[in-house]
């Protein structure tokens, strides 16, 4: 089958005032590269959302340090981020505030279901919707490949991250014991996306 992928507290502080607008449909350059793609824009910046290049993998493996392996040995280096993008089958997709990254997610495409592999907003751009976008974006793209089951791991102890995933319609299915580096067990989520494509 053709599996060929595309390459303040915000906890607590109010979502900025911002409009969000019409989105327009995410097209192709080549097989699942999407074009640079405008998301929203509030009083102080545009973010927009594209593919990820070869040298944003140094950011991409620092903010994942610091956004979800902070407490825990760093696995996505660099290189890791990069041999991942490298990868015929898998799909890095950035949002970015003109030359700052304010997240990012990679995401496999395997034969049988989609995996995000990371997925991470930078602090003072949370609850904007640019995480749901992303995810959003990985779960069009599994479609288009003729996947309907996208899977994730998530570490146990992160509740917001379980709860915004819970938000988008995913299930905790299992739970991983130690599943990262010994020291934490990792919850296996997974939505199924027929039910998203049949009530289109
Ligand atoms: C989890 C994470 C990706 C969410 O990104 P985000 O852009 O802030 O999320 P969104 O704005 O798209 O939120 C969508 C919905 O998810 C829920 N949600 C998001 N963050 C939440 C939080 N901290 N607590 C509770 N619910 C939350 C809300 O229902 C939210 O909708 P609302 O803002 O209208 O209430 C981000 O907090 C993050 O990067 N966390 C650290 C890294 C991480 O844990 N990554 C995931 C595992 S790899």
């Amino acid at each position: 089958m053709i599996r060929r992928g595309p390459g303040h507290d915000a906890e607590t502080a109010p979502p900025p005032e911002r409009e969000l607008r019409q989105e327009p449909p995410i097209e192709s350059g080549g097989w699942f590269q999407p074009r640079r793609i405008w998301l929203l824009s509030t009083p102080m910046s545009t973010i927009t959302l594209g593919p990820a290049r070869m040298g944003d993998a140094p950011a991409i493996a620092h903010l994942s340090r610091d956004l979800i392996e902070a407490d825990l040995p760093w696995s996505w280096t660099p290189r890791r981020v990069a041999g991942l993008m490298r990868q015929r089958e898998s799909a890095a997709v950035i949002a970015r505030d003109q030359n700052r990254l304010a997240g990012f997610i990679l995401a496999q495409y395997g034969d049988e279901s989609a995996h995000i592999a990371l997925l991470g907003i930078a602090n003072e751009y949370r609850r904007q919707g640019i995480g749901r976008r992303l995810v959003q974006w990985v779960e069009e793209t599994a479609m288009v490949a003729g996947l309907f089951l996208v899977r994730l791991e998530v570490r146990a102890g992160k509740r917001e991250a379980r709860h915004f995933y819970a938000r988008l319609g995913y299930r905790e299915t299992d739970r991983v014991d130690g599943y990262y580096s010994g020291l934490e067990d990792a919850i296996k989520m997974s939505r199924d996306l027929r039910a998203l494509s049949t009530s289109k």
